[in-house]
């Protein structure tokens, strides 16, 4: 055998593989190889079409990125018209039944005849291909078009990896694959981030897509085959155009459901929920099965799609028009919709998170009329770019709150002088005027007015009732509603002022409840530091903060007036914590709070601030090891800290003690190869007792 003979054999066999495996792959998602070993046979196969370019066939798996960048798409005419489906007009799930009904009556068949057999497809939302398969081989791929007349675009097609550039198994000289093409969710996700990547870095033509069909659209009609094979596209097979007759050598299947499972073997991904039905009461139970799934399908879906299963009763039934009798496609309430932007709020949320949020015209989306849709934050708000006035999509999926999308291009392009002005997050709170702030790192803007601010009134008064703060037994989430509804509650001292004779005359409050309360509030007034600082609601400050502060500081005054170094000082109180305490305190009617707060009758006792304790074993660096005869390692390390020195985890030459109890290990060893002082919890406790 020549080299050459053993080439072409060589190149076949890989060839062979190469498809086997990237159908298991991409198809079947059941890959057999490891990626590295495909790369490898891939790359041989590369090598031997370099040396013997007459290797190159065009189904060969190196081909699917080939072509050099088109000018325009040709135009195909289909052998076979590509018709549109009816859509039934009714979207509840009784829709189906006026499907059935017509096509039992088109077929004649008597009231108490056999029930009609159909198959159950989902309605794929992306765009529908017709494949040209010539002795097997993918030869065209071309868009619908007007039906008629589509465009070819194999170059970009020949990118998909689920489409198959050669059909498995057996061929007929020519047949048709229909189907969709589109993008997953997940695909769709991550192409967008890196489009936003794109922009980031300056790139001028890039953009981000609105949804999954609009990213599959533009990747079908790429000009470029090696940017469309960078834009992730899937494909399902559901249907027929021309087809060689079993006469003359092409397959024989009597019905739809057998015409998918021929796709799936010649190599296609079909829908996996296809399902056979009989009579209307399947399809209805198909379509409310397929409606709970819908939000989970890793693609999306604007309906299902029901067939009549045998070829023999379609060709009964015909066509109207450019409509199949035989076929409909049954939809769910749109998720998407295009409406305009009256204006853009700003809402406060119960956490004091501002969230812009644009107030649309009303729409009919995802079953129910939206009249606001949420931008997210400031970052996604300053991307998408909406003004008053533009056109934009609206997305509601499932119980999701409504968002928008993006704005129409056609709306984006209009002049600026008829656009109305960039969304600019306000600095202060639009409900109560406070700072609101954006933290480094974060996304969100807050606002600081805690318990003044109104949008969270109710949230602050639970929290400052809650039975870890000043624990106001009988303050539920339903009096705390009522009363600040009822505007008996502006801020938290106005919960001191209740008195029994307003709280009795309150709606469903019996007498003794409001005897209760009263008493409850009375009891709370003597309360503890700690808890007062927790009851307070500072973003950032839990309870064991709050006990630090107190214990750090002794008296609410010297917290109130505290720099943010001073506050860094407290144990585990980093930057964060400090600026959030140093903002709060900032804020005038927060003070204001805390004063009549005071004045209502609010104690606490107040200690000697800790801070001024001596700190005699500052500089000084410990260890500790083992299990210690009776203090925990925490309460160890407690003691230390507090006596100024510092608890590493690791011996160092910088470290002055080692404080070994039994089980010491590794770290004993260490001490001793590098003469590091080692001592018992003992000679630990009297250090502590003598500063030295
Ligand atoms: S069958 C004669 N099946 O919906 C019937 N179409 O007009 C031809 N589609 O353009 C179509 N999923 O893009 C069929 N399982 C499915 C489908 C489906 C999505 C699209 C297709 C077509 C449109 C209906």
């Amino acid at each position: 055998m020549t080299r050459r003979e053993d080439a072409a054999r060589e190149a076949a066999a890989l060839g062979e593989q190469l498809r086997r495996n990237a159908h298991l792959y991409y198809v079947l998602d059941a890959p057999e190889l490891p990626d590295a070993e495909y790369d490898r046979m891939f790359q041989r196969l590369q090598a031997l079409e370099a040396e013997y370019p007459e290797l190159r066939t065009p189904d060969s798996p190196t081909q699917r990125v080939g072509g050099k960048a088109l000018e325009a798409f040709a135009k195909v005419r289909h052998k076979v018209p590509m018709l549109s489906i009816r859509t039934e007009t009714d979207i509840t799930p009784g829709g189906a039944s006026a499907f059935d009904a017509r096509v039992r009556r088109e077929l004649g068949l008597a009231e108490d005849g056999p029930q009609v057999e159909y198959v159950c497809e989902l309605k794929f939302d992306g765009l529908a291909l017709n494949l040209r398969y010539e002795q097997g081989v993918l030869v065209q791929a071309a868009t619908r078009g007007d039906g008629e007349i589509g465009e070819d675009v194999t170059q970009s097609i020949r990118t998909v990896q689920q489409i198959p550039l050669r059909l498995h198994g057996a061929a007929p000289p020519v047949v048709e694959v229909r189907g969709e093409v589109y993008m997953r969710r997940d695909d769709f996700e991550t192409l967008n981030e890196r489009q936003r990547e794109k922009i980031a870095a300056g790139q001028k033509n890039e953009k981000v897509f609105v949804n999954p069909r609009n990213a599959a659209a533009g990747a079908v009609r790429q000009l470029d085959p090696a940017i469309a094979a960078s834009r992730p596209l899937s494909f399902f097979a559901y249907g027929l155009g021309e087809v060689t007759p079993p006469e003359q050598g092409g397959p024989a299947h009597a019905t739809q459901f057998d015409w998918l499972q021929q796709f799936h073997a010649w190599g296609f991904p079909i829908g996996t929920q296809t399902q056979r039905a009989r009579g209307a009461i399947e399809l209805i139970a198909f379509h409310e099965t397929i409606a709970r799934q819908r939000d989970a399908l890793p693609y999306d879906i604007d309906g299902v799609v029901y067939k009549v299963d045998s070829l023999e009763l379609q060709r009964r039934l015909g066509f109207v028009s450019r409509e199949p009798r035989w076929a409909v496609a049954h939809k769910y309430p749109a998720q998407e919709q295009l409406t305009e932007v009256l204006g853009i709020e700003v809402q406060v949320g119960r956490t004091g998170k501002l969230t812009p949020v644009a107030k649309l015209a009303p729409v009919f989306v995802g079953g129910v009329t939206v009249t606001n849709a949420t931008l997210h934050n400031e970052d996604e708000a300053r991307r998408k770019d909406v003004r008053v006035g533009d056109i934009v999509i609206v997305r509601r999926a499932g119980d999701v709150i409504p968002e928008v999308v993006g704005v129409l291009p056609e709306s984006a392009a209009r002049p600026v002088e008829q656009r109305g002005p960039v969304f600019t997050m306000p600095h202060k709170c639009p409900v109560c005027g406070s700072d609101a702030l954006r933290e480094e790192g974060e996304v969100d803007y807050r606002c600081t007015g805690g318990l003044f601010c109104g949008a969270q009134r109710k949230e602050a008064i639970l929290h400052f009732a809650a039975r870890r703060a000043l624990d106001i037994e009988g303050l539920g989430d339903k009096l705390v509603e009522q009363l600040v509804d009822a505007n008996l509650i502006r801020t938290l001292p106005d919960l001191y002022k209740l008195g029994f004779t307003t709280l009795a005359g309150l709606e469903r409050m019996a007498d003794k409840s409001a005897k209760n309360l009263v008493d409850a509030l009375e009891a709370s007034k003597k309360t503890t530091l700690p808890r007062f600082l927790f009851g307070l609601g500072i973003r950032h400050i839990g309870e064991s903060t709050a006990k630090d502060l107190a214990k750090h500081f002794g008296k609410l005054d010297a917290i109130l007036d505290a720099t943010e170094e001073q506050l860094l000082e407290v144990n585990d109180v980093g930057p964060v914590v400090a600026k959030s305490l140093r903002t709060f305190f900032d804020q005038a009617h927060n003070r204001e709070v805390v004063e009549q707060l005071r004045a209502c009758g609010l104690s606490w006792e107040e200690g000697e601030p800790a801070a001024r304790a001596p700190k005699p074993l500052a500089g000084k660096t410990f260890v500790i090891t083992g299990t210690l005869p009776t203090l925990s390692r925490d309460e160890a390390k407690d003691k230390l800290e507090t006596a100024g020195a510092k608890v590493a985890g690791s011996v160092s030459k910088k470290t002055d003690y080692l404080v070994a109890g039994t089980e010491a290990g590794s770290k004993l060893d260490k001490a001793r190869e590098l003469g590091v002082a080692v001592i018992d919890e003992a000679q630990m406790l009297e250090i502590l007792e003598n500063g030295r």
